[in-house]
């Protein structure tokens, strides 16, 4: 289901006929229309409410259009201004698009116009903000699937299709490459916010200082550097999902902010007067034991009580082998060419039930796709695995080492005289035979 936003409209005049026109005529299913007759009026409006699109007349009682276009500008990250200009004033006019107007409307003027002009202006903010979503936004495939029918992995799906239609933020962990990146895009692609922003933020990439401007963004002038009003990952993800991954490298202060997000949904900017609303779905995810991490005042409490809500712990691949065949298929079927896909060798399959996965489903995954490049007529063997998979099978099953056996003999005496430091009496009683039969050995193999 696609879902339209309204346009937010914001109309600035101080002549009340054309403010009740455009509340009249403009509000619809699509506008939604919200007037103001000063400037004063209209900076108290702007920081409490989101407006896309501003009618502005360049001549107000209390103040200067020009300067008020540069202060909605700089207080609203992405917001397009149309100005309102008598005939006389047109250079005015062409002056403030110099200042970053979208355009301009000379009096008298059609509804028709300026539903055409607000439209256009709302395409271009709805550009803006789709490009910057994309910075942050992932492109996944619409369905992830999470494969597997281990009884972890079936319990875990069935957990998904529950949660994924609630607004309930969940706590996802397992150790590295598990899958905790796969569940948190099922869980948001089940949702009624499918078709809303994903943005996914790892908070073990960013810099600890700036951790709090980009989660909760910040005014002009809050910190030096801050030369425009900046909106966070928050911000962004109005009306969408928020995955925090990585959530135990948050400091405490920027926890305790976060707390406050998922209590109240409301959050401030840094440097703001005001609190505003928002309505994310939060996702989070460790592989830090975050009980372990609260105990030790590493981790807010509160907030650790308040994400354990809904917990999917994903156990580590060695732990539910029998997903490894499917698994395989599965990234068989993603990673080869599709008209023949490669098969893997019986005993390739042996060593890839051996393994122990220190890496998951990800080194897996990695395996495969090495593993494709380097098939023979569409098989995968044992020469294209990498050397750790092999190993670990050449000693379990098949290391018969190819020499007589005098010569193993041999090696093993040399081997137990070394560890006994060569002390006879020992190495004999280790080996299981009398004192002489070991000097005579000794003798015969030259290693007295
Ligand atoms: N059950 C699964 N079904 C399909 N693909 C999976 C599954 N689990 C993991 N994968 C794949 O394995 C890779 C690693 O998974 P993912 O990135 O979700 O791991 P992670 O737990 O988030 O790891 P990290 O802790 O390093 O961030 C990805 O390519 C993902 O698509
Ligand atoms: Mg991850």
């Amino acid at each position: 289901m696609v879902v339209f936003n309204p346009i937010r409209i914001l109309v600035v005049d101080d002549e009340e006929s054309i403010r009740r026109l455009m509340e009249k005529e403009l509000n619809s299913m699509r506008r939604n229309v919200c007037s103001a007759d000063s400037a004063r009026h209209a900076l108290e409006l702007i920081e409490r409410q989101q407006f896309d699109v501003i009618v502005l007349d360049i001549r107000l009682p209390d103040g200067d259009g020009i300067d008020l276009l540069e202060k909605f500008k700089q207080a609203i990250p992405d917001v397009e201004v149309i100005l309102i200009t008598g005939y006389g004033n047109v250079e005015n006019a062409v002056e403030a698009m110099k200042l970053g107007a979208y355009d301009y409307i000379t009096k008298p003027f059609t509804l028709d116009r300026v539903e055409l002009v607000v439209e256009k202006a709302y395409q271009r903010v709805c550009l803006q903000r789709q490009n910057r979503l994309l910075r942050h936004t992932q492109t996944y495939h619409p369905l992830p699937q999470f494969v597997g029918r281990s009884s972890g992995v079936e319990h875990i799906q069935y957990l998904i299709e529950k949660v994924a239609p609630t607004n309930v933020p969940v706590l996802i962990t397992g150790e590295s490459g598990a899958g905790k990146d796969v569940i948190a895009s099922a869980i948001h692609y089940r949702s009624q916010r499918a078709e809303q922003p994903l943005i996914i933020k790892n908070c073990g990439t960013l810099q600890k200082e700036l951790m709090r401007s980009e989660l909760f963004g910040y005014c002009k002038g809050a910190f030096t550097g801050a030369n425009e009003t900046n909106d966070g990952l928050i911000t962004l993800a109005h009306e969408g999902t928020l995955f925090l991954d990585e959530i135990g490298e948050l400091p405490l202060e920027v926890q305790a902010a976060l707390l406050r997000v998922l209590e109240t949904q409301t959050y401030r900017r840094i440097g703001d007067k005001y609190e505003r609303q928002v309505d994310v779905r939060f996702l989070f995810a460790t592989n830090r034991n975050l009980v372990e991490e609260a105990r030790i005042g590493n981790f807010h409490e509160a907030l650790y009580h308040r994400l354990n809500v809904f917990q999917i712990n994903i156990p580590p691949l060695r732990e539910r082998k029998e997903d490894i065949p499917l698994l395989v298929e599965y990234f068989l079927g993603l990673l080869g060419s599709g008209a023949c896909p490669c098969r893997v060798s019986k005993s390739v399959m042996q060593c890839l039930m051996n393994y122990a996965w220190p890496g998951n489903v990800r080194e897996l995954r990695n395996v495969i796709e090495r593993g494709i490049i380097l098939a023979e007529n569409g098989i995968i063997s044992e020469s294209a695995l990498p050397r750790e998979l092999t190993q670990q099978s050449d000693s379990a099953t098949t290391d018969v080492p190819l020499i007589p056996l005098t010569e193993l003999e041999k090696r093993h005496i040399r081997r137990v005289m070394e560890w006994v430091d060569g002390n006879r009496s020992q190495a004999a009683g280790i080996l299981g035979i009398g004192r002489k039969t070991l000097y005579r050995k000794l003798k015969e193999y030259e290693l007295a």
